[in-house]
C-alpha cells in the first residue's frame, strides 16, 4: 500500500469515533482531506464541523458540511487531525502544513483528540522532523537566536504566511527528550505564537494506519 493509501485507510477508522457526534473537529493535511472525503457520508447527522484553517474550511464548505465558529460553540466532542510525528506519550509534533495554532486551539478546546497518522510518523522520541514555531513576523530573529541558544538549527519558511498573518521557522535537530518543558519553554519566547509541540495537550487515541491494519493506541 502507497503511503496515502494508508492515510486514507486510518482516514476511514476515525468515523467509528464521530458516530452520534453533533460537531466535529477537523484539522488539516493530507490524511484529514481523506477523513474530509468520508465525513461527507456523514453530512446528515452531523450538525457541522469546527475548522482549523482556512484550508480545511474551505475543502468542507466545498462538499456541503457546515463550518461552525469556535465562539459560538461549547466544548467539541472530538477532534481529528494527522501529525507529523506521534511518541508512545500520544504527544506530537504538527505544524508541517503551518496550521500548528489554530490546530492547538480547536484541540485544547475538545473532550477527545483522535490522532490519524500513517506508520511513517511512528517515533520513539520526537525531534527529527523539523519543529516548526509561528511568530510574530518582527520577532523572526529573535526568536531563531534563542532556538540556537537551545541547540537547533532555525530555518525560515520564506514568503510563507499562516492563515493569522505570522510566519514560521522550523528549528532542525533539536534535542526534545522532555517534551512539556520544551513546549512551555519555547511558548514562553516573547513573540512566539504557538509551537508546534504537542505535549501539554496529547492525543487521546492515535490511530496508526499499517500494511498489518489500522493499530489503534
Ligand atoms: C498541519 O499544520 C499539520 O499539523 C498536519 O496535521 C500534519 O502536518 C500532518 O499532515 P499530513 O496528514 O499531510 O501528513
Amino acid at each position: 500500500m502507497t503511503q496515502d493509501e494508508l492515510k486514507r485507510k486510518t482516514a476511514e477508522a476515525a468515523l467509528e469515533y464521530i458516530k452520534g457526534v453533533p460537531i466535529v473537529g477537523v484539522g488539516t493535511g493530507s490524511t484529514v482531506n481523506h477523513f474530509i472525503d468520508f465525513l461527507v457520508d456523514m453530512r446528515s447527522s452531523i450538525d457541522g464541523a469546527v475548522s482549523s484553517s482556512e484550508t480545511t474550511t474551505a475543502r468542507l464548505k466545498e462538499v456541503g458540511i457546515p463550518v461552525i465558529d469556535l465562539n459560538s460553540v461549547g466544548e467539541i466532542e472530538v477532534y481529528v487531525d494527522g501529525a507529523d510525528e506521534v511518541n508512545p506519550l500520544k504527544q506530537m509534533i504538527k505544524g508541517g502544513g503551518g496550521a500548528l495554532t489554530r490546530e492547538k486551539i480547536v484541540a485544547a478546546a475538545s473532550k477527545t483528540f483522535v490522532c490519524i497518522v500513517d506508520a511513517s510518523k511512528e517515533v520513539d522520541a520526537l525531534g527529527d522532523y523539523p519543529l516548526p514555531i509561528e511568530v510574530i513576523p518582527m520577532a523572526r530573529s529573535y526568536v531563531a537566536r534563542e532556538m540556537v541558544k537551545m541547540g537547533g538549527r532555525p530555518v525560515w519558511r520564506e514568503d510563507y504566511f499562516t492563515d493569522n498573518g505570522n510566519e514560521i521557522i522550523d528549528i532542525h535537530n533539536l534535542d526534545i527528550r522532555e517534551p512539556i518543558a520544551m513546549e512551555k519553554t519555547i511558548n514562553n519566547i516573547p513573540g512566539v505564537v504557538s509551537v508546534g509541540i504537542f505535549a501539554e495537550r496529547p492525543a487521546d487515541i492515535v490511530l496508526i494506519g499499517s500494511e498489518n491494519g489500522i493499530i489503534s493506541k
